[in-house]
Protein backbone atom coordinates (compact mmCIF):
# COMPACT_ATOMS: atom_id res chain seq x y z
CA UNK A 1 0.00 0.00 0.00
CA UNK A 2 1.09 2.98 -1.06
CA UNK A 3 0.67 6.35 1.54
CA UNK A 4 1.06 8.64 -1.27
CA UNK A 5 -1.04 7.13 -3.25
CA UNK A 6 -4.42 9.65 -3.23
CA UNK A 7 -6.53 6.81 -2.43
CA UNK A 8 -4.27 5.99 0.69
CA UNK A 9 -6.44 6.02 4.10
CA UNK A 10 -4.29 7.17 6.95
CA UNK A 11 -5.76 5.02 9.82
CA UNK A 12 -5.22 7.64 13.33
CA UNK A 13 -5.92 4.92 16.26
CA UNK A 14 -7.30 7.02 19.16
CA UNK A 15 -7.37 3.88 21.80
CA UNK A 16 -5.24 4.87 24.00
CA UNK A 17 -6.47 8.66 24.08
CA UNK A 18 -10.42 9.15 23.39
CA UNK A 19 -11.15 5.09 23.79
CA UNK A 20 -9.11 5.02 27.55
CA UNK A 21 -12.23 8.45 28.51
CA UNK A 22 -14.92 5.48 27.91
CA UNK A 23 -15.65 5.28 31.40
CA UNK A 24 -14.26 2.66 33.69
CA UNK A 25 -11.55 1.81 30.80
CA UNK A 26 -8.12 3.20 31.68
CA UNK A 27 -5.41 1.24 31.42
CA UNK A 28 -1.69 0.87 33.19
CA UNK A 29 1.18 2.05 31.36
CA UNK A 30 2.58 -1.31 30.88
CA UNK A 31 -0.89 -2.22 29.32
CA UNK A 32 -0.79 1.24 27.32
CA UNK A 33 3.03 0.37 26.02
CA UNK A 34 1.70 -3.45 25.18
CA UNK A 35 -1.39 -1.93 22.95
CA UNK A 36 0.74 0.65 21.19
CA UNK A 37 3.11 -2.35 20.24
CA UNK A 38 0.03 -4.39 19.22
CA UNK A 39 -1.49 -0.93 17.09
CA UNK A 40 2.42 -0.63 15.13
CA UNK A 41 1.78 -4.39 14.34
CA UNK A 42 -1.09 -3.95 12.99
CA UNK A 43 0.16 -1.22 10.67
CA UNK A 44 -1.73 2.05 11.91
CA UNK A 45 -0.17 5.23 10.72
CA UNK A 46 -1.02 7.45 14.01
CA UNK A 47 -0.98 6.25 17.44
CA UNK A 48 -2.81 9.06 19.75
CA UNK A 49 -0.85 8.27 22.84
CA UNK A 50 -2.48 10.51 25.38
CA UNK A 51 -3.76 13.33 26.62
CA UNK A 52 -0.16 14.49 28.35
CA UNK A 53 -1.66 17.93 30.49
CA UNK A 54 -4.33 15.46 31.59
CA UNK A 55 -1.73 13.63 34.19
CA UNK A 56 2.15 13.14 35.28
CA UNK A 57 1.21 9.65 34.57
CA UNK A 58 -0.39 10.31 31.17
CA UNK A 59 2.27 12.30 30.20
CA UNK A 60 5.03 9.21 31.24
CA UNK A 61 2.98 6.55 28.86
CA UNK A 62 3.52 9.09 26.18
CA UNK A 63 7.35 9.29 26.42
CA UNK A 64 7.36 6.05 26.66
CA UNK A 65 5.35 4.78 23.53
CA UNK A 66 7.47 7.52 21.72
CA UNK A 67 10.86 6.57 22.70
CA UNK A 68 9.54 2.26 22.62
CA UNK A 69 7.31 2.86 19.80
CA UNK A 70 7.75 5.45 17.94
CA UNK A 71 11.86 5.17 17.07
CA UNK A 72 11.95 1.16 17.26
CA UNK A 73 11.32 -0.73 13.62
CA UNK A 74 8.19 -2.70 13.74
CA UNK A 75 8.03 -6.29 15.49
CA UNK A 76 7.30 -8.09 12.43
CA UNK A 77 7.28 -5.46 9.86
CA UNK A 78 11.04 -4.42 9.95
CA UNK A 79 11.17 -2.16 6.85
CA UNK A 80 8.10 -0.12 8.28
CA UNK A 81 8.57 3.48 9.08
CA UNK A 82 7.11 3.68 13.05
CA UNK A 83 4.00 4.76 13.22
CA UNK A 84 3.69 8.57 14.04
CA UNK A 85 2.92 9.27 17.43
CA UNK A 86 0.45 12.20 18.61
CA UNK A 87 -0.20 14.33 21.98
CA UNK A 88 -3.93 15.67 22.82
CA UNK A 89 -3.54 19.75 23.94
CA UNK A 90 -5.95 22.30 24.94
CA UNK A 91 -5.60 25.36 23.17
CA UNK A 92 -3.36 26.49 25.79
CA UNK A 93 0.52 26.62 26.18
CA UNK A 94 0.45 24.99 28.88
CA UNK A 95 -1.02 21.89 26.72
CA UNK A 96 1.20 22.39 23.86
CA UNK A 97 3.91 22.38 25.85
CA UNK A 98 3.53 19.14 27.40
CA UNK A 99 1.98 17.36 24.72
CA UNK A 100 5.75 18.37 22.83
CA UNK A 101 7.27 16.98 25.82
CA UNK A 102 5.33 13.71 25.57
CA UNK A 103 6.04 13.19 21.95
CA UNK A 104 9.15 14.80 21.15
CA UNK A 105 11.09 11.26 21.62
CA UNK A 106 8.95 9.80 18.40
CA UNK A 107 11.11 9.95 15.37
CA UNK A 108 7.35 10.95 13.97
CA UNK A 109 6.09 13.42 16.63
CA UNK A 110 2.49 15.23 16.60
CA UNK A 111 0.83 17.68 17.81
CA UNK A 112 -2.89 17.81 17.96
CA UNK A 113 -4.63 20.37 19.43
CA UNK A 114 -8.54 21.36 19.15
CA UNK A 115 -10.70 24.35 20.37
CA UNK A 116 -14.47 24.16 19.90
CA UNK A 117 -16.53 26.26 17.20
CA UNK A 118 -20.43 25.19 17.74
CA UNK A 119 -22.21 28.23 18.92
CA UNK A 120 -23.60 26.29 21.49
CA UNK A 121 -19.97 25.33 22.72
CA UNK A 122 -18.82 29.04 22.41
CA UNK A 123 -21.83 30.35 24.20
CA UNK A 124 -22.18 28.26 27.40
CA UNK A 125 -18.39 26.21 27.46
CA UNK A 126 -15.95 28.40 26.46
CA UNK A 127 -17.39 31.94 26.67
CA UNK A 128 -16.09 33.09 23.76
CA UNK A 129 -16.90 35.12 20.46
CA UNK A 130 -16.10 33.42 17.11
CA UNK A 131 -13.35 36.22 16.70
CA UNK A 132 -11.75 35.23 20.05
CA UNK A 133 -12.49 31.61 19.44
CA UNK A 134 -10.62 31.94 15.77
CA UNK A 135 -7.98 34.19 17.08
CA UNK A 136 -7.00 31.24 20.03
CA UNK A 137 -6.80 28.59 16.96
CA UNK A 138 -4.76 30.33 15.36
CA UNK A 139 -2.04 31.74 18.15
CA UNK A 140 -2.32 28.45 19.54
CA UNK A 141 -1.60 26.65 15.68
CA UNK A 142 1.19 28.83 15.49
CA UNK A 143 2.71 28.31 18.64
CA UNK A 144 2.68 24.35 17.79
CA UNK A 145 3.92 24.79 14.91
CA UNK A 146 7.22 26.52 16.02
CA UNK A 147 7.82 23.57 18.14
CA UNK A 148 7.09 20.77 15.80
CA UNK A 149 6.13 20.15 11.89
CA UNK A 150 3.75 17.91 12.02
CA UNK A 151 -0.08 19.96 14.12
CA UNK A 152 -3.20 18.25 13.92
CA UNK A 153 -6.26 20.91 14.50
CA UNK A 154 -10.02 20.00 15.43
CA UNK A 155 -13.00 22.19 15.34
CA UNK A 156 -14.64 20.37 18.22
CA UNK A 157 -18.33 19.58 17.67
CA UNK A 158 -17.64 20.34 13.85
CA UNK A 159 -21.11 18.25 13.38
CA UNK A 160 -23.38 21.10 14.75
CA UNK A 161 -20.96 24.31 14.08
CA UNK A 162 -22.19 27.02 11.37
CA UNK A 163 -20.01 25.53 8.00
CA UNK A 164 -19.41 28.78 6.82
CA UNK A 165 -18.07 29.57 10.09
CA UNK A 166 -15.68 26.43 9.66
CA UNK A 167 -14.22 27.30 6.75
CA UNK A 168 -13.30 30.45 7.85
CA UNK A 169 -11.32 28.77 11.24
CA UNK A 170 -9.58 26.02 9.05
CA UNK A 171 -8.61 28.53 6.51
CA UNK A 172 -6.88 31.16 9.23
CA UNK A 173 -5.79 27.80 10.48
CA UNK A 174 -4.04 26.56 7.62
CA UNK A 175 -2.20 29.70 7.54
CA UNK A 176 -0.73 29.76 10.61
CA UNK A 177 0.59 25.80 10.34
CA UNK A 178 -1.89 23.32 10.64
CA UNK A 179 -0.67 20.35 8.51
CA UNK A 180 -4.01 17.63 9.20
CA UNK A 181 -7.55 19.07 9.52
CA UNK A 182 -9.50 16.70 11.56
CA UNK A 183 -13.35 17.06 11.66
CA UNK A 184 -14.86 15.81 14.82
CA UNK A 185 -18.81 15.22 15.16
CA UNK A 186 -18.15 14.87 18.53
CA UNK A 187 -21.57 14.10 19.90
CA UNK A 188 -22.32 11.67 17.31
CA UNK A 189 -25.16 13.86 15.84
CA UNK A 190 -25.20 13.46 12.27
CA UNK A 191 -26.87 11.41 9.73
CA UNK A 192 -24.09 10.35 6.99
CA UNK A 193 -25.25 12.18 3.89
CA UNK A 194 -25.20 15.72 6.30
CA UNK A 195 -21.40 14.59 7.66
CA UNK A 196 -20.66 13.73 3.95
CA UNK A 197 -21.91 16.80 2.93
CA UNK A 198 -19.79 18.94 5.49
CA UNK A 199 -16.56 17.25 4.43
CA UNK A 200 -17.41 18.02 0.25
CA UNK A 201 -18.29 21.84 1.77
CA UNK A 202 -14.73 22.20 3.80
CA UNK A 203 -12.92 20.69 0.56
CA UNK A 204 -14.68 22.74 -1.64
CA UNK A 205 -14.82 26.48 0.07
CA UNK A 206 -11.18 26.46 2.05
CA UNK A 207 -8.86 26.93 -0.31
CA UNK A 208 -6.31 25.50 1.67
CA UNK A 209 -7.48 22.06 2.29
CA UNK A 210 -6.16 20.78 -1.01
CA UNK A 211 -2.57 20.90 0.94
CA UNK A 212 -3.39 19.26 3.68
CA UNK A 213 -4.64 16.01 5.13
CA UNK A 214 -8.51 16.27 5.98
CA UNK A 215 -9.43 13.63 8.43
CA UNK A 216 -12.91 12.67 10.24
CA UNK A 217 -13.05 11.61 14.08
CA UNK A 218 -17.35 10.28 14.18
CA UNK A 219 -18.68 9.31 17.88
CA UNK A 220 -21.19 6.79 17.72
CA UNK A 221 -24.12 8.50 19.63
CA UNK A 222 -26.42 7.28 17.05
CA UNK A 223 -24.64 4.01 15.79
CA UNK A 224 -24.00 6.14 13.25
CA UNK A 225 -20.25 6.32 13.30
CA UNK A 226 -18.90 4.25 10.85
CA UNK A 227 -21.16 4.96 8.22
CA UNK A 228 -20.39 8.82 8.79
CA UNK A 229 -16.77 7.81 8.78
CA UNK A 230 -17.17 6.36 5.16
CA UNK A 231 -19.19 8.65 3.74
CA UNK A 232 -16.56 11.47 5.37
CA UNK A 233 -13.92 9.07 3.40
CA UNK A 234 -15.95 9.08 0.16
CA UNK A 235 -16.54 12.93 0.45
CA UNK A 236 -12.29 13.29 -0.02
CA UNK A 237 -11.28 12.71 3.52
CA UNK A 238 -7.85 10.78 3.95
CA UNK A 239 -7.35 10.23 7.55
CA UNK A 240 -10.05 8.52 9.77
CA UNK A 241 -9.64 8.55 13.32
CA UNK A 242 -11.12 5.59 15.08
CA UNK A 243 -11.01 3.17 18.25
CA UNK A 244 -10.30 -1.00 18.46
CA UNK A 245 -13.68 -2.21 19.66
CA UNK A 246 -15.23 0.97 18.98
CA UNK A 247 -14.36 2.49 22.91
CA UNK A 248 -14.71 5.82 23.43
CA UNK A 249 -16.68 8.63 25.32
CA UNK A 250 -20.36 7.35 25.79
CA UNK A 251 -21.43 5.31 22.87
CA UNK A 252 -17.60 5.29 21.71
CA UNK A 253 -16.05 5.83 18.54
CA UNK A 254 -15.64 4.31 15.28
CA UNK A 255 -14.35 1.29 15.22
CA UNK A 256 -11.11 0.61 13.84
CA UNK A 257 -12.05 -2.80 12.53
CA UNK A 258 -15.22 -2.12 11.14
CA UNK A 259 -13.82 0.93 8.65
CA UNK A 260 -10.92 -0.97 7.97
CA UNK A 261 -13.12 -4.16 6.73
CA UNK A 262 -15.66 -1.72 5.34
CA UNK A 263 -13.13 -0.06 2.80
CA UNK A 264 -11.15 -3.62 2.11
CA UNK A 265 -14.88 -5.67 1.75
CA UNK A 266 -16.17 -2.79 -0.27
CA UNK A 267 -13.30 -1.85 -2.12
CA UNK A 268 -14.65 -2.36 -5.74
CA UNK A 269 -17.67 0.41 -4.47
CA UNK A 270 -15.20 2.76 -2.32
CA UNK A 271 -11.97 2.44 -4.02
CA UNK A 272 -10.06 2.98 -0.97
CA UNK A 273 -7.64 1.50 0.89
CA UNK A 274 -5.47 1.68 4.21
CA UNK A 275 -2.14 -0.02 5.45
CA UNK A 276 -3.89 -2.24 8.20
CA UNK A 277 -2.80 -5.75 7.98
CA UNK A 278 -5.95 -7.36 8.89
CA UNK A 279 -4.94 -10.36 10.25
CA UNK A 280 -4.11 -8.64 13.60
CA UNK A 281 -7.12 -7.44 14.02
CA UNK A 282 -8.98 -10.03 16.00
CA UNK A 283 -5.67 -10.59 18.14
CA UNK A 284 -5.21 -6.75 18.64
CA UNK A 285 -9.41 -6.80 19.79
CA UNK A 286 -8.59 -9.64 22.45
CA UNK A 287 -5.46 -7.18 23.83
CA UNK A 288 -7.65 -4.26 24.01
CA UNK A 289 -10.55 -6.01 25.59
CA UNK A 290 -8.37 -7.37 28.32
CA UNK A 291 -6.37 -4.44 28.92
CA UNK A 292 -9.56 -1.92 29.32
CA UNK A 293 -11.91 -4.69 31.17
CA UNK A 294 -14.19 -3.89 28.16
CA UNK A 295 -15.90 -6.97 26.77
CA UNK A 296 -16.42 -7.41 23.06
CA UNK A 297 -20.17 -8.34 22.72
CA UNK A 298 -20.69 -11.91 20.72
CA UNK A 299 -22.45 -9.68 18.07
CA UNK A 300 -19.63 -7.36 17.33
CA UNK A 301 -18.88 -7.11 14.02
CA UNK A 302 -15.96 -8.77 12.54
CA UNK A 303 -14.26 -9.46 16.35
CA UNK A 304 -16.90 -10.98 18.00
CA UNK A 305 -17.11 -14.23 18.82
CA UNK A 306 -20.47 -15.00 16.71
CA UNK A 307 -18.76 -13.10 13.81
CA UNK A 308 -18.36 -15.95 11.75
CA UNK A 309 -20.64 -18.68 13.71
CA UNK A 310 -23.44 -19.60 11.60
CA UNK A 311 -26.51 -21.87 13.79
CA UNK A 312 -29.72 -22.38 11.42
CA UNK A 313 -30.27 -25.29 9.12
CA UNK A 314 -30.96 -23.10 6.39
CA UNK A 315 -27.53 -21.40 6.70
CA UNK A 316 -25.43 -24.50 7.65
CA UNK A 317 -25.97 -26.29 4.58
CA UNK A 318 -24.94 -23.13 2.42
CA UNK A 319 -21.73 -22.47 4.30
CA UNK A 320 -20.75 -26.30 3.77
CA UNK A 321 -21.73 -26.07 0.03
CA UNK A 322 -20.19 -22.56 -0.46
CA UNK A 323 -18.51 -20.46 2.39
CA UNK A 324 -19.46 -17.40 0.54
CA UNK A 325 -23.29 -17.61 0.56
CA UNK A 326 -23.58 -16.52 4.21
CA UNK A 327 -19.87 -14.92 4.73
CA UNK A 328 -18.45 -11.71 3.15
CA UNK A 329 -15.36 -12.42 4.40
CA UNK A 330 -13.00 -14.82 5.27
CA UNK A 331 -12.32 -15.59 8.64
CA UNK A 332 -8.47 -15.92 8.42
CA UNK A 333 -8.42 -12.47 6.30
CA UNK A 334 -9.31 -10.88 10.22
CA UNK A 335 -7.20 -13.14 12.10
CA UNK A 336 -10.28 -15.11 13.63
CA UNK A 337 -9.77 -19.04 14.11
CA UNK A 338 -12.42 -20.01 11.80
CA UNK A 339 -16.42 -20.37 10.48
CA UNK A 340 -18.08 -22.00 13.45
CA UNK A 341 -21.20 -23.90 12.85
CA UNK A 342 -23.20 -23.90 16.06
CA UNK A 343 -25.22 -26.50 17.03
CA UNK A 344 -28.76 -25.26 18.10
CA UNK A 345 -32.51 -25.93 17.69
CA UNK A 346 -31.94 -24.25 14.39
CA UNK A 347 -29.57 -26.74 13.05
CA UNK A 348 -29.86 -28.62 10.34
CA UNK A 349 -28.96 -32.20 9.70
CA UNK A 350 -26.10 -31.50 7.65
CA UNK A 351 -24.45 -29.54 9.97
CA UNK A 352 -24.86 -31.96 12.84
CA UNK A 353 -23.45 -34.87 10.45
CA UNK A 354 -20.65 -33.25 9.61
CA UNK A 355 -19.66 -31.79 12.85
CA UNK A 356 -20.21 -35.76 14.47
CA UNK A 357 -17.35 -37.13 11.71
CA UNK A 358 -15.05 -34.07 12.25
CA UNK A 359 -15.62 -35.10 16.19
CA UNK A 360 -14.71 -38.84 14.50
CA UNK A 361 -18.19 -40.35 15.12
CA UNK A 362 -19.20 -40.86 11.81
CA UNK A 363 -23.12 -41.92 10.98
CA UNK A 364 -25.49 -42.74 8.43
CA UNK A 365 -28.83 -44.25 7.40
CA UNK A 366 -31.09 -44.73 9.88
CA UNK A 367 -28.64 -44.39 13.47
CA UNK A 368 -28.11 -40.51 12.17
CA UNK A 369 -31.28 -40.06 11.85
CA UNK A 370 -32.69 -41.50 15.10
CA UNK A 371 -29.73 -39.23 16.78
CA UNK A 372 -30.27 -36.43 15.05
CA UNK A 373 -34.00 -36.81 16.71
CA UNK A 374 -32.31 -37.02 20.46
CA UNK A 375 -29.96 -33.71 19.57
CA UNK A 376 -33.23 -31.81 18.27
CA UNK A 377 -35.19 -32.41 22.02
CA UNK A 378 -31.91 -32.03 23.43
CA UNK A 379 -31.22 -28.52 21.62
CA UNK A 380 -35.03 -27.39 22.77
CA UNK A 381 -33.84 -28.17 26.34
CA UNK A 382 -30.42 -26.57 26.12
CA UNK A 383 -29.20 -23.31 24.62
CA UNK A 384 -26.03 -24.41 23.02
CA UNK A 385 -25.19 -28.46 22.39
CA UNK A 386 -21.77 -29.25 23.19
CA UNK A 387 -19.32 -31.25 21.71
CA UNK A 388 -19.36 -33.70 25.01
CA UNK A 389 -23.37 -33.99 24.21
CA UNK A 390 -22.97 -34.84 20.45
CA UNK A 391 -20.03 -37.52 21.55
CA UNK A 392 -23.38 -38.90 24.22
CA UNK A 393 -25.83 -39.14 21.81
CA UNK A 394 -23.67 -40.74 18.75
CA UNK A 395 -22.23 -43.26 21.67
CA UNK A 396 -25.76 -44.24 22.39
CA UNK A 397 -27.13 -44.41 18.76
CA UNK A 398 -23.40 -46.68 18.48
CA UNK A 399 -24.70 -49.04 21.50
CA UNK A 400 -27.91 -49.11 20.09
CA UNK A 401 -26.62 -50.67 16.49
O1 LIG B 1 -14.69 14.10 19.87
C1 LIG B 1 -13.93 15.08 19.81
O2 LIG B 1 -14.32 16.18 19.43
C2 LIG B 1 -12.55 14.88 20.22
C3 LIG B 1 -11.59 15.97 19.86
C4 LIG B 1 -10.61 16.19 20.92
C5 LIG B 1 -10.94 15.64 18.54
O3 LIG B 1 -12.19 13.81 20.71
ZN1 LIG C 1 -13.68 12.23 20.29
Amino acid sequence: MNPSSSSYVRIFDTSLRDGEQAPGASMTSAEKLEVARALARLGVDVIEAGFPAASPDDLAAVQTIAAEVGQAPVAGRPQAEPPIICGLARCTKNDIDAAWQGVKGAKHPRIHTFLATSDLHLKHKLRMTREEMTAKAVEMVSYARSLCADIEFSPEDAGRSDPEFLYTVLEAVIKAGATTLNIPDTVGYTMPDEFGALIAGIIKHTPGAKDVIISVHCHDDLGLAVANSVAGLRAGARQAECTINGIGERAGNASLEEIVMALRTRADKIGLQTGIDATQLCRTSKLVSRSTSYPVPPNKSIVGANAFAHESGIHQDGMIKNAQTYEIMRPEDVGATQTMLVLGKHSGRAAFSKRLAELGYPLEGDALLKAFNEFKKLADRKKAVLDADLITLASDERATV
